[in-house]
């Protein structure tokens, strides 16, 4: 449902600039209150006035025109904005975006603002797969909590054939009120995501992990949050900025992990457990850095708490979810993981998979769930597969998005 909703479009200065007057439209037809920021630079592509009779509000373009009533309007947009659309999101824009630069209206509305970001990435291929542009997005959707939204495949106006089209209005249109029908759907709920690795010490200095991430429990958490719920954020040691408005709690080892999760277990409704815990931890660290003293060592190795099995035990009227990596038998080990550990769901990956798993900002695999349901996950970014995966956890607790 777009009725009514606070919708900002940030328009910059690519080729499919003209597609966002056909965005605007399409949104205004759906009853949205919309209202633009064009760059000076689309301003080269598409006129303001276009704009402005579509959205039926007076288009912003200059930082620094007079103030009517000294309404700011990088501060008014920001606060008026519940969600802003870039489209066509430039590899300017997005460059400037993820280093904090606020050198222009959108900029700088952007940066003031707590709204939902949706970029909607449109350039040439070569550009779109630039490292630094890859570099860029990546640091935006896990740091910044912005949504991106294609691009396509396809014929480009630069004469390319490839990845950097616009999407078109109808399915951002889509896109959008599929996010705002979600976004209401996990409010009262709280959700327990775990992330990232373990550490186990063996020294001072020295631990035993694995390559998580954390990339996928991140989303999971701010995708969760951005649909109202109440956020508990549990992850070993990670690169990553925890989202917005979780709660966040950082841990080091699967013990101190297994702590952390008993002690918010009971407020939980939900609970999604992403993190790669260790199963062994030395059943020595010692207080000192170990020494070189002999040619060969071995390490005596104890079980550590299963989390998820204790929680299974106690799960009362609480969601489970687990995740597995798994390099042979996956659906196998998946359907056997849902019975022993009394999950009602599970998200397996296979991670000898390039683009799946560990460290990947990528992520496929197959849901399962505890009904005998299975639906295979073809490769997406980690935040959309968060999204699904959100959508069929809602469609448990009887909030179906879909
Ligand atoms: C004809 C033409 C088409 C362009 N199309 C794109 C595009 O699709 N995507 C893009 O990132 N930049 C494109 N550019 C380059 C941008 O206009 C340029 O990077 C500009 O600085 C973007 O400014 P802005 O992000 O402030 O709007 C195009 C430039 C020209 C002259």
């Amino acid at each position: 449902m777009l009725k009514g909703k606070r919708i900002l479009v940030g328009i910059c200065g690519g080729i499919a600039a003209y597609k966002s007057a056909d965005l605007v439209s399409r949104l205004k037809k759906k009853g949205a209150c919309v209202k633009v920021i064009m760059t000076k630079n689309a301003g080269e592509f598409i006129t303001p006035i276009t704009l402005a009779s579509l959205s039926g509000n007076k288009v912003a373009t200059d930082m620094f025109s007079c103030p009517q009533d000294w309404d700011i309007q990088h501060i008014s947009l920001a606060q008026w904005a519940e969600y802003i659309i870039i489209a066509p999101a430039t590899a300017n824009f997005i460059g400037k975006a993820a280093s904090g630069i606020a050198d222009d209206l959108l900029t700088t509305t952007v940066m003031a603002s707590k709204a939902m970001v949706i970029a909607v990435p449109a350039m040439n291929t070569n550009m779109y797969n630039n490292p630094i542009v890859g570099r860029n997005i990546e640091s935006l959707a896990t740091h910044n909590g912005y949504l991106f939204f294609g691009p396509a495949s396809g014929h480009l106006a630069c004469g390319d054939t490839g990845t950097g089209k616009m999407e078109e209005p109808t399915a951002i249109v889509e896109y959008v009120e599929r996010l705002t029908n979600a976004s209401r759907s996990y409010e009262g709920k709280t959700v327990l995501v775990t992330a990232g690795p373990t550490r186990e010490a063996l020294d001072p200095v020295r631990f035993l992990t694995n390559g998580s991430s954390g990339k996928m429990g991140y989303s999971i958490a701010g995708a969760a949050a951005a649909r109202g719920a109440r956020v508990i954020l549990i992850s070993g040691p990670t690169h990553l900025q925890p989202p917005a408005s979780v709660e966040f709690v950082p841990v080091v080892s699967a013990v101190d992990m297994y702590n952390a999760v008993m002690d918010s277990y009971k407020e939980c409704d939900i609970v999604i457990k992403t993190a790669a815990v260790s199963d062994y931890r030395p059943a020595v660290a010692y207080n000192h850095k170990m020494k070189k003293t002999q040619n060969e060592i071995s390490l005596d190795m104890v079980r550590n708490p299963d989390i998820l099995a204790q929680l299974g035990k106690d799960k009362g009227k609480r969601i489970l979810v687990g995740f597995a990596a798994e390099s042979i038998d996956i659906i196998e080990y998946a359907k056997d993981k849902i019975k022993k550990k009394n999950l009602d769901m599970i998200v397996a990956n296979d991670i000898t998979q390039e683009g799946a798993g560990f460290n990947s900002n990528t992520n496929e695999g197959f849901i399962l769930d505890s009904n005998g349901g299975m639906e295979q996950l073809t490769r997406m970014d980690k935040m959309e597969m968060a999204n699904i995966i959100l959508d069929k956890i809602a469609c448990l607790f009887g909030k179906d998005n879909q």
